[in-house]
């Protein structure tokens, strides 16, 4: 099937090359001219495993083209807008200006048949309103939301092999039936392998989305919330989250305690999910979001404290080695990243940090070049009187506290992950600190 692809970001570029090795013949659509030059030679834009030999299998098929002429949409038979959907400056709520302007370009090119399907996060209530702009173009096309689950690291698999589908489909059934014959005919490798499929409407494909963030993020901020009670009373959260995570019904995965969440999608879903529900009258449906982002917040401001603790309470000209940049491993992204946010918070305390990560560096340095940024662990590392782990790639998570002791200055760590085993670290002279442990 003739396939575009609005908005080649970290959800846009994969779902492209994805579609184009399932057999589809895809156009991915983009303004920034960096990106595009990028993907036309088959080289990923942004730090994805998989994503590169992706692009070159998808490109040897000449199946997949990029470009920034919107008129090369034409022909295709569905069109998906993978466009941004940041928080608003200065609100919590979602900015939808990328999907509002990425429908006003599209409109024109569409024709009678065509299906518009919107993948981008968006407050509940967007899809009817977009549909409303679609039928006024008078195209005779008809609009779906069909939501993305991918998780960046995983990004590949995720769109190759998803875990669910919803079809978010049109309140008239000859429209819905054009949508859902088109969506399946696109996601006809995942269901004939069995994916569970989801058809709805508008508003419950809307909302699977922003639930499905809102509850990981809760399923995090409520074992940080433990963490903190475990830092009052002497327990070890990790042992708590291995007990509780044994009963099927809760289950272990994101109940990871730490520094907490971020990246482009769960801080700013909860927060434009509290600013839709305020909009409809039910903001206090989903007050505990406040909540569940506070206590994300103060994990980021333990993790300081634990360094200035260990610094004497005089950070001032002291060496920190902060390891990691990203907001999680496996993945280039900085957007909200509590660990940026720990090197930022410790260096306006006057603290020497020195930041690393095997990836982030580069968008981290855009965001704030005033950091101290050194390309290596052991540049990092070297002289430190703290050592900080924030983001637990594995050339971090797996270090050998014996080893690392000579390269610095004392030893001291902060383990805002929980990777490390105290008892290991405690034996190699170090002094630890992780989060809701003993
Ligand atoms: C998240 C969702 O997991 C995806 O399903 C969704 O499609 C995506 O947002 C999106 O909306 O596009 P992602 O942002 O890639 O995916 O990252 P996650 O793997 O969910 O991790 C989010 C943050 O939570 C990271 O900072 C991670 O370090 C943190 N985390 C995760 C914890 O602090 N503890 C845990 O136990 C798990």
């Amino acid at each position: 099937m003739r396939i575009s692809v609005i908005g080649c970001g970290y959800l846009g570029a994969v779902h492209a090359a994805a579609l184009a090795t399932l057999g589809h013949d895809v156009v991915g659509v983009d303004v920034d001219p960096v990106k595009l030059a990028a993907l036309r030679r088959g080289e990923a834009p942004f730090f994805e495993p998989g994503l590169p030999e992706l692009l070159v299998e998808a490109g040897a098929t000449g199946r997949l083209t990029f470009t920034d002429d919107i008129s090369a949409v034409r022909g295709a038979r569905v069109h998906f807008i993978t466009v941004g959907t940041p928080q608003l400056k200065g609100s919590n709520a979602a900015d939808l200006r990328y999907v509002d302007a990425a429908f006003d370009q599209l409109l024109p090119q569409l024709s009678a048949g065509d299906v518009v399907v919107g993948k981008s996060t968006v407050p509940v209530g967007t899809a009817a309103r977009l549909a409303a702009k679609v039928a006024d173009g008078g195209s005779g096309a008809v609009l779906a939301w069909n939501p993305e689950f991918l998780r960046e690291g995983f990004a590949v698999k995720d769109s190759l092999t998803p875990d669910r589908l919803v079809f978010g489909l049109p309140p008239r059934p000859e429209a819905a039936s054009t949508a859902e014959t088109a969506l399946r005919e696109v996601y006809a490798a995942a269901l004939a392998d069995d994916t569970p499929l989801v058809l709805t409407d508008y508003a419950t494909a809307e909302l699977v989305k922003v639930s499905a963030n809102a509850f990981l993020a809760t399923k995090i901020s409520f074992i940080n919330a433990m963490a903190e009670i475990a830092e009052t009373t002497g327990a070890d959260v990790t042992q708590l989250a291995d007990a509780i995570g044994f009963d099927g019904r809760i289950g272990r995965r994101f109940l990871g305690a730490g520094v907490g969440f971020g990246g482009g999608c769960l801080p700013k879903d909860i927060r434009g999910f509290m600013a839709r529900a305020e909009e409809l009258g039910r903001g206090e449906s989903v007050a505990f979001l406040k909540e569940v982002d506070a206590i994300n917040l103060r994990r980021r401001a333990k993790v300081v404290d634990h360094v200035v603790d260990l610094l004497d309470h005089e950070p001032y000209g002291k060496t920190v080695a902060v390891l990691g940049l990203a907001f999680k491993p496996h993945s280039d992204d900085v957007r909200d990243s509590p660990a940026l946010d720990v090197a930022v918070r410790l260096t306006g305390l006057g603290a020497r940090v020195r930041a690393t990560d095997p990836e982030a560096i580069a968008n981290a340095r855009a965001l704030h070049p005033q950091l101290d940024y050194r390309a290596s662990f052991e540049e990092a590392v070297a002289g430190a009187d703290v050592m900080v782990l924030v983001t637990e790639w594995d050339q971090y998570r797996y270090l050998d506290p014996d080893a690392v002791a000579p390269l610095v200055a004392a030893r001291n760590v902060v383990d805002g992950r929980n990777s490390y085993d105290p008892a290991r670290w405690r034996a190699a002279g170090w002094t630890y600190r992780g989060l809701g442990r003993p």
